[in-house]
């Protein structure tokens, strides 16, 4: 096995879950503390933070969690530089924190544009230059957080298309940078993810959801546990020689469903 791949295997590993406090990237955290992972998460609201690391010790891991803004880098840096000072280099970085509301371009304030820009991409920036110092080298490996809209053009979505597919651009770039010293980084591309608020936000009510599970090849919804196998599986060992790539986890939905929500957006934005 090569050495950062015996660096990898070894436990437990320190996670770091940016936007680890619901939904889909909880569950991913949640993945991580049941494969014996010691894991921290980063959200704004402190409520969520201490319901999230009340869960992830229920589950029998160590954790711990800590407030900050992704579009504040300072306090982003303050943190991580603090998780270091209590568990040393960090092994696995998950960052997912996003926003989303749909909206016609049109419809859009430019400060709701930056918004979301600033949250996703920026954000995203943010943590990249926040972990690099902690990262343990070689060895230590990224995953972002897709969406379907960084390779598909949605209506009312301008703006998420815009950042994610930045996203997975930096993705791809960190990957010739990093990789020299043996930090692999991946995106992961979750499709339509069943009682998540992303959902919630693009396909509300029973009747969309139905839908959606009728688009997708796979003829279900996708579950968190989906997302955090997928992310458990690019940070292990396993995995030691695939980076820079995007991957769908979505049953197939990327293949011509995802284009559903476009057209449905299309129709209640109009
Ligand atoms: P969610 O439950 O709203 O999770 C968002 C997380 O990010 C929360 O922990 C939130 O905590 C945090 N967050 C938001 N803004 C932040 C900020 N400015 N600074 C720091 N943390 C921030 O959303 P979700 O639906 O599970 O989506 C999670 C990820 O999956 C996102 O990257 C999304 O683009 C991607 N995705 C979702 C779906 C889906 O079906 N839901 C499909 C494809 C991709 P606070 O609010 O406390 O800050
Ligand atoms: N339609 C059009 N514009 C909207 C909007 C909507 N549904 N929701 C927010 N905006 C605009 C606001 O009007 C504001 O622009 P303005 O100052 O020109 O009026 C801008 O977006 C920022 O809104 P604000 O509420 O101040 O931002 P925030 O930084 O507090 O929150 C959001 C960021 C808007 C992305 C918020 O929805 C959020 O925090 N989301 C996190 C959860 C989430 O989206 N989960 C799903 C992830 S896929």
């Amino acid at each position: 096995m090569p050495d950062q791949a015996q660096n990898h295997a070894q436990s437990p590993r320190n996670v770091l879950v940016v936007g680890g406090t619901s939904g889909i990237n909880r569950g991913v955290a949640e993945g991580f503390a049941r494969s014996g992972a010691r894991v921290a998460v980063v959200g704004r609201s402190a409520a969520k933070i201490d319901d999230t690391v009340q869960r992830l010790r229920d589950l029998g891991a160590e954790a711990r969690g800590f407030s900050a803004d992704v579009r504040d880098p300072e306090a982003l840096a303050a943190g991580v530089s603090d998780l270091h000072a209590a568990w040393g280099e960090l092994d696995v970085v998950v960052s997912g924190a996003a926003g989303n509301f749909p909206a016609l371009a049109t419809g859009m304030s430019p400060n709701g544009f930056r918004s979301v820009l600033e949250i996703d991409l920026l954000g995203s920036f943010h943590v990249l230059q926040a972990v690099y110092p902690f990262l343990v080298k070689p060895g230590a490996s990224v995953i972002h957080i897709s969406a379907p809209q960084a390779a598909l053009p949605m209506v009312g979505q301008s703006h998420v298309c815009a950042a994610k597919a930045g996203v997975d651009m930096l993705t791809r770039t960190l990957a010739l940078e990093w990789g020299p010293e043996g930090i692999r980084i991946n995106s992961v591309m979750p499709g339509p993810i069943e009682h998540t608020e992303g959902m919630a936000r693009l396909a509300p009510g029973d009747e969309s959801l139905e839908a959606i599970r009728a688009s997708v090849p796979l003829k279900r919804l996708g579950q968190v546990e989906d997302i955090a196998a997928a992310c458990t599986f690019l940070a292990s060992a396993s995995a030691s020689f695939i980076t820079g790539v995007v991957l769908p986890v979505d049953g197939g939905w990327s293949l011509g469903g995802a284009t559903l929500i476009s057209d449905r957006l299309a129709k209640g934005l109009a």
